[in-house]
């Protein structure tokens, strides 16, 4: 009856890599789980990270015009409906998690929405977005290490999350998934910074050269190309490492790895 269907299907139902959605399918499969209960949780992640990205382009965040080849939803729309379809979207993650149909143990259900809630909120990519924004207005030098643990809130914790939540619906402690996808986690987001310089509209499905002109810090932003691309290459191989424990299950894992 309103538009704010519409926005919140266009944002999350029209293309975008679901390297969230496939990380917490390929940790299930390495337990087992049933794909019933995996699809939700698959869903979860997806409308969560859908949230972020639709609030990262409002005119008040990075203020960008294009999202998966598409006009991002503030422009398709209105800021109105981006923040709320934004909004729907967080909620809509946590009903998929809470829901009667997900057929989990009660516990490991309360166990995923808290981790979730933690990873996504004011100590995870709540805090690393601020911190994004914080740094572009910043003077003075920002060191490696502000760099890492900023690009970890925001980005790395949601990687992490969809990496655990196999072995969370399992209700194992796994310290291996958990190294592979910190080691991932970075990566990915450094291949990112590194795509806002080389990569072209098309292939990306957003605007190139977006970091530069807002004058964000990033990897590359403080080591250039060439040892941005090692360190990944570096993180990379070490994600691959930390899997070697599975023996074929992983598979999935190892090839996403190389795909980042
Ligand atoms: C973009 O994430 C935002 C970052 C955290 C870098 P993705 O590159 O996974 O975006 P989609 O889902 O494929 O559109
Ligand atoms: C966005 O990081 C991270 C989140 C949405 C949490 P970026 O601002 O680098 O993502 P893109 O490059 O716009 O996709
Ligand atoms: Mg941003
Ligand atoms: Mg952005
Ligand atoms: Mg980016």
């Amino acid at each position: 009856e309103s538009s704010i269907k519409d926005a919140i299907s266009y944002a999350v139902l029209n293309g975008g890599k679901r390297l969230r959605g496939f990380l917490v399918w390929e940790s299930s499969s390495i337990f087992d789980i049933d794909p019933a209960a995996v699809e939700h949780v698959a869903a979860a992640v997806e409308c969560l990270h859908a949230y972020s990205l639709v609030h990262d382009d409002l005119p008040a965040m990075d203020n960008d015009c294009l999202r998966r080849g598409l006009p991002t939803v503030h422009v398709k729309w209105d800021e109105t409906t981006a923040i709320l379809a934004g909004d729907a979207l967080q909620s809509l993650s946590f009903e998929f998690l809470s829901s009667e149909d997900l057929f989990l143990d009660p516990n490991v259900k309360l166990n995923l929405i808290n981790t979730l809630a933690e990873a996504s909120g004011m100590n995870g990519m709540v805090l690393g977005q601020m911190e994004d924004m914080l740094f572009e207005k910043r003077r003075d030098n920002i060191d490696i290490d502000e760099i890492s643990a900023m690009q970890n809130n925001k980005t790395g914790k949601l990687i992490q999350w969809s990496a655990k939540a196999g072995a969370i619906m399992a209700q194992k402690n796994d310290s291996a998934l958990k190294n592979y996808s910190e080691f991932l986690g970075l990566a990915f987001q450094i291949t990112d910074d590194i795509l806002d310089v080389e990569g072209f509209a098309n292939e990306l499905g957003k605007t190139p050269r977006k970091d530069l002109i807002s004058g964000k810090a990033t990897f590359v932003s403080l080591m250039g190309l060439d040892q941005a691309k090692y360190e990944v290459k570096m993180l990379i191989s070490k994600a691959c490492d930390a899997l070697a424990e599975y023996g074929s299950k992983e598979e999935g894992l190892r090839e996403l790895a190389k795909y980042v």
